[in-house]
């Protein structure tokens, strides 16, 4: 059933109704009838419908939303989209009351509440997997103790740090996204519902009394802005982009974690695959993934931007595209924070200690305190480590002698410097890399969370 027979004397081609009609608005059906429930009780308190009708079209829709949540809800062919769809089944269960329903309404304010509706409560979904995600690994961090890496620059090895340390710093950037999507919320959390097909009614509509009922913390200022804007679909799906690059990062460290050259980590068989051929490979690939489908959530991003920059306002059916992209995002998310997830918590750590050549900057640091100025010590530690680099030996190998001749005020003990383990253990910057610093962050990162 399409919602616009009358002035039309044909049925529409078969080619416009496989072109134009996208299913993938069904699964906003619950949303539909939610709002078409606050808009129908509208519709009675403000008198524009009888309080008879209002309870005719409750009962029927009712009838439709159990329908809807059982899963029993039938789809005709017929069906233009999820709101004709909709508008159809309360037709069949009351009767010609049913179409008393759109009173005041258009499917461009119906659309736009229905994606609201839907993106809070994504909102909230994903908020308590990107915090869960931050509980595992502080869980590994804390699991992993006082285990020493290098960190890295330029992918080389640059200082020792707790492995603690580099783990946390992807529960911070988690953090951000998830302070991102509740930042983005209240602009997603304002209710269009009277807004009409573009400018309202001449029906004493009362969307305020909707927006309260629906509990949205806001209701639009401007009919034009309210059907045609979907800035609030792009900024969720730049959420979703950006959450997946920090994933992304973190899948490609995993990749190489997991790779011989590295052998930071070994993942849990259920979270690793084999090969076809080679019987020894045990595989990352959900961390591959991830990194390949963050490539297809930001051209999400993209097909919205694109899709807003043209429009004129205010609904154009262009806008119907904007919810396989939205969808696309969101699911791939989903997936992706339990999936990967569920491979960082199988993490089994045991990386190799770092060459004591990430101590360097450790005895540049020890003349500094003694009043060397920077770039001479600098200067002075660069040739140790030239030397005995030519001799394939590194900084903890390094004798007494050695030392004084670098430079006269590097005394013997300074050698007890030159261990990762020492290095991590005199940092004393508030935020670095020492176990202080990681104790300190966990117990902030804890406080954020609650
Ligand atoms: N299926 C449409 C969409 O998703 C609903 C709004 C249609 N409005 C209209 N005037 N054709 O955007």
């Amino acid at each position: 059933m399409t919602l616009w027979g009358g002035r039309f004397e044909e049925g529409p081609a078969e080619l416009l109704w496989r072109f134009t009609v996208d299913h993938s608005d069904r699964r906003l059906l619950t949303d539909d009838v939610i709002g078409s429930q606050a808009h129908a009780a509208m519709l009675a308190e403000t008198g524009i419908i009888s309080s008879e009708e209002g309870a005719e079209l409750q009962r029927g829709l009712v009838a439709v939303l159990a329908e809807a949540e059982s899963g029993e809800f039938a789809w005709s062919e017929g069906d233009e989209d999820v709101h004709s769809a909709v508008e159809r089944r309360l037709y069949e269960l009351i009767g010609e009351v049913a179409g008393k329903l759109h009173t005041g309404r258009s499917r461009n304010d119906q659309v736009c509440l229905d994606l609201r509706l839907y993106l809070r409560r994504a909102t909230e979904e994903r908020a308590v997997q990107i915090t869960d995600l931050v509980k595992a690994l502080i869980a590994v961090a804390e699991e992993v103790g006082d285990t020493v890496v290098a960190s890295y620059t330029h992918v080389q090895q640059a200082q020792a740090v707790p492995l603690a340390h580099h783990l946390l710093a992807y529960a911070w950037m988690l953090v951000r996204d998830l302070d991102r999507f509740l930042d983005a919320y209240p602009r997603i959390d304002v209710s269009p519902l009277g807004a009409g097909a573009s400018a309202g009614s001449r029906l004493p509509l009362d969307p305020s009394q909707t927006a309260e009922s629906l509990g949205f913390a806001s209701v639009f200022a401007n009919s034009m802005d309210a059907v045609g804007s979907r800035d609030f679909v792009a900024e969720y799906v730049f959420c979703c982009a950006q959450t997946m690059v920090t994933l992304s990062r973190l899948s490609e460290e995993m990749v190489l974690w997991a790779g011989d050259e590295f052998g930071w980590a070994t993942f849990g068989d259920a979270y690793t695959t084999g090969s076809s051929a080679m019987p020894q490979k045990k595989n990352p690939d959900i961390a591959e993934l991830v990194r390949g489908k963050t490539a297809t959530v930001i051209g999400d991003v993209t097909a919205l931007l694109s899709l807003q920059k043209g429009l004129p306002l205010t609904y154009n059916r262009d806008l119907q595209e904007d919810k396989r992209a939205v969808f696309h995002a969101d699911d791939t998310l989903a997936l992706a924070l339990a999936a990967l997830g569920g491979m960082v918590e199988s993490a089994q750590f045991h990386p190799p200690e770092p060459s004591s050549m990430v101590t360097a900057l450790d005895l540049a640091e020890i003349l500094v305190a003694r009043g060397v100025p920077f770039r001479s010590a600098h200067e002075a530690v660069g040739g140790l480590v030239a030397g005995l680099a030519a001799g394939g030996r590194a900084l903890a190998d390094a004798t007494a002698g050695e030392l004084a001749a670098a430079h006269p005020q590097l005394v013997p003990e300074d050698l007890d410097a030159l261990t990762p383990a020492a290095s991590a253990a005199a940092r004393v910057t508030p935020g670095g890399g020492s176990m202080e610093s990681v104790a300190k962050q966990i117990e902030q990162l804890r406080e954020v969370l609650g």
